[in-house]
């Protein structure tokens, strides 16, 4: 069974799209996949009820596995490959790297491919080019590498140690994303006003490089109120909704340290850092009364990169745009 990871951005989105840095956590949860010899290429994704082949045009699951497959010689045995979803799609939290990084993963154990993670993660941005056009490649990163760790386009993975884990709260605003079209919207305010978003990047880098010193230090307290300020210049490029607002203003009531959206924005998900896992569950009951979807993560523990509690109802949620 292969394993592709879920993942938040702490700090960095969009200005990764430009070559900036951002700081990334891996998940517990994400995509498991695994595949076996079948007569024909098909992709079966039982939680969405998805069984296509891989000529199937209509069926976007089926042009992510044509893609990835596109890669193997084709002397290879027709492959049948299941995924089990653990998360929602259109979330932000890397539905679809997880993925594209799991059916690679499941791919290569059927052959005998042995790859590193980093390896499969760039191998599997051939999906999530199918589903992202313009992808980053740090939920390909984090979906094979797990962990915290900062992320630049073009350069390796860059791995962080945390002093002390980081309790985090994520809750979906209920509104679906999508990562390609809202990625666009910010190229064209990039296009129209160059000096004005260049200089919101260049806020967001130097907030990142300054958060993962927090993250290293174990200053939770500065990482929540850089994290408070990365999400005010993501709302500059108009990426926040009301219900995002709402979200991260009731996690600080609750006494959250910081709190922001998380990936792509306008809808998906937000994320609170909180200062103990107790605080964490307190501050997640709060916004449950606001949210379909809640969890508690907490990103570079000692045992787990990040560990979950309860995803309950993600299974139901929509497929990657
Ligand atoms: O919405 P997600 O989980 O796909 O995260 C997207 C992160 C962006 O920086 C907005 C895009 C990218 O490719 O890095």
């Amino acid at each position: 069974m292969a394993f592709g990871r879920g993942k938040v951005i702490l700090l960095g989105e969009h200005g990764v799209v430009y070559g900036h840095p951002a700081l990334a956590a891996g998940l517990g949860v994400g995509v498991h996949a695994r595949a076996v010899a079948s007569d024909v290429d098909v992709i079966e994704a039982r939680p969405w009820g998805v069984f296509a082949r891989v000529d199937d045009d209509d069926e976007p699951l089926a042009k992510g596995y044509a893609a990835i497959l596109e890669g193997y010689p084709s002397t290879r045995p027709r492959l049948r490959v299941e995924v089990d979803v653990e998360l929602p799609g259109g979330a932000g939290l890397g539905c679809s790297a997880a993925l594209g990084v799991a059916v690679t993963g499941a791919i290569d154990e059927a052959l005998g491919i042995e790859r590193s993670a980093t390896e499969r993660g760039e191998y599997s941005l051939r999906w999530e080019r199918v589903f992202h056009g313009n992808p980053s490649g740090v939920d390909n990163a984090m979906a094979a590498a797990g962990g915290i760790a900062l992320f630049r386009k073009g350069h390796p993975l860059e791995p962080v140690r945390a002093r002390r884990p980081l309790p985090l709260v994520i809750a979906h605003s209920g509104e679906s994303s999508s990562t390609k079209e809202v990625v666009a919207m910010v190229a064209r305010q990039h296009e129209k006003e160059p000096a004005r978003v260049g200089e919101v990047f260049e806020g967001i880098a130097s907030l990142v490089r300054n958060a993962r010193l927090a993250v290293e230090a174990g200053d939770l307290a500065a990482l929540g109120q850089l994290m408070d300020m990365n999400h005010a210049l993501l709302s500059a490029l108009m990426l926040s909704t009301e219900q995002l607002e709402a979200l991260c203003r009731a996690a600080r009531e609750a006494g959250a340290l910081g709190a922001k959206l998380t990936g792509a924005g306008a809808g998906g998900c937000m994320i609170a850092l909180a200062a103990s896992r107790a605080q964490a569950e307190a501050i997640r009951a709060r916004l449950a009364t606001l949210s379909p979807l809640t969890l508690v993560a907490e990103a570079g523990g000692l045992d787990e990169d990040v560990m979950l509690a309860d995803a309950e109802g993600r299974r139901e949620e929509g497929k990657p745009e």
